[in-house]
């Protein structure tokens, strides 16, 4: 068992706490902001028991420069509206800085600052030694809360735990708790659904599932690769191309399993990829040579159905077409509605299927939906992610 913020005392103590911040915007504004409340039981815990906060995070990828289209400031606003108080911020090119350093020595019982983008140094995301100790220099205490960014071995996910004793905060707690339930400890029979456009990018997660769980249900753009590895003729779908053998054997190998294989009996297609376009169910050996599947058809949300409601335990990860198109959404909104009126355990494996349960209003339906995108595939392959092995045990 990691040790959590409950387990130590933070009265008055300097408490530097690792968010993931790393949250969607357009035109400067956030257009998404579940990152950031996700952190909040976190922060208002230390707040209420008289830590000083000093919180940090990254945003997109600035590759080590100061660019400002990647500040925390919008953020630092938001976080300010969401708690009520304010939220000190200064953007510091070098992250830390002399005024940095003032503010956090200053800092008073429950009050918070947020250091700028971490990722504007380099040495972040190298996770060099000097700037994980002048990080760790600002605080007494790590506390990781970055569930999002736990795969990444940097400075402030990983590194600073070697100058300051790092315990978990809320979120991480809550992320093991359902990700690893879901895969350790299954109520079974337990499905998983992957969806996406990839195979390649799943396959990791993929094997290691299939030793796990009773069903595995495919759908979205990687179906037409399990398509095409079936030898079935697939038009103008998505194709992983490299990838058609490894599907391949991952047909074998569920068999070998004896785990139930799902994939789409039929599928909605047009021919271009845009929602305003006539479109056309066809089941899956008829797919015209000049059009491209989009979502799942009627037949197959039934078959899936079927599947889901013996479920103990569902695990999702990846939509099962393109919902971001009313015209291909049919498919995923039935698995998200599925789901939601399901009484088994329902983990949402961060990324599109999470954007998905909220675009359709399902979100608070779920039992876990999880904050991270690569984290929570790598998570579910299970490997340790070094942002939580440094978390120190009880
Ligand atoms: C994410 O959005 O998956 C995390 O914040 C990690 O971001 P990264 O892929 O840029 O490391």
């Amino acid at each position: 068992m990691k040790k959590t913020i409950r387990d130590i005392d933070v009265k008055g103590k300097k408490v530097i706490v690792r968010c993931d911040f790393n949250v969607p915007q357009k035109d400067g504004a956030i257009t998404d902001d579940n990152r950031i409340t996700a952190a909040l039981p976190t922060i208002t815990y230390l707040i209420e028991q008289g830590a000083k906060v000093i919180l940090m995070s990254h945003l997109g990828r600035p590759k080590g420069e100061p660019k400002m289209e990647f500040t925390l400031q919008p953020v630092a606003d938001r976080l300010s509206q969401l708690l009520g108080k304010e939220v000190k911020f200064k953007s510091c090119p070098e992250v830390i800085c002399d005024t940095i350093k003032e503010t956090a020595d200053s800092l008073q019982e429950g009050e918070v600052m947020l250091l700028e983008n971490v990722r504007f140094r380099k040495e972040e995301t190298e996770n060099g030694a000097e700037f994980a100790k002048e990080l760790a220099s600002l605080g007494e205490i790590f506390v990781q809360e970055a569930f999002g960014t736990a795969h990444r071995a940097h400075a402030s996910t990983a590194g600073i735990a070697d100058y300051l004793p790092a315990v978990s905060g809320f979120l991480i707690e809550k992320e093991v708790k359902f990700l690893g339930g879901a895969v350790e400890n299954p109520k079974r029979p337990f499905v998983a659904i992957m969806g996406g456009a990839k195979v390649g990018d799943k396959i990791p997660v993929i094997e290691s599932l299939l030793k796990k769980v009773d069903t595995l249900i495919i759908g979205g753009g990687m179906s037409y690769t399990f398509f095409k590895a079936m030898g079935l003729e697939i038009g103008t779908s998505i194709l992983d191309e490299e990838n058609i053998d490894l599907a391949k054997a991952l047909l074998e190998k569920a068999e070998t399993a004896g785990v139930k294989l799902l994939l789409p009996v039929d599928v909605v297609c047009a021919k271009e990829f845009a929602n305003e376009t006539e479109t056309v169910v066809v089941d899956r050996e008829q797919i015209p040579a000049d059009m491209m599947g989009l979502d799942i058809g009627p037949k197959t949300i039934d078959l899936y159905k079927k599947a889901l409601i013996e479920a103990k335990t569902i695990v999702w990860n990846g939509p099962a077409g393109v919902f971001e198109m009313p015209s291909f959404a049919r498919g995923t909104r039935a698995i998200a509605e599925i789901l939601a009126e399901s009484d088994a355990v329902t983990v949402i494996g961060g990324g599109d299927s999470a954007a998905a349960a909220e675009q359709f209003g399902l979100a608070d339906k779920m039992t876990h939906i999880s904050t991270g995108g690569g984290a929570s595939l790598e998570f579910l392959e299970g490997k340790v992610l070094p942002g939580i092995a440094i978390i120190e045990e009880k």
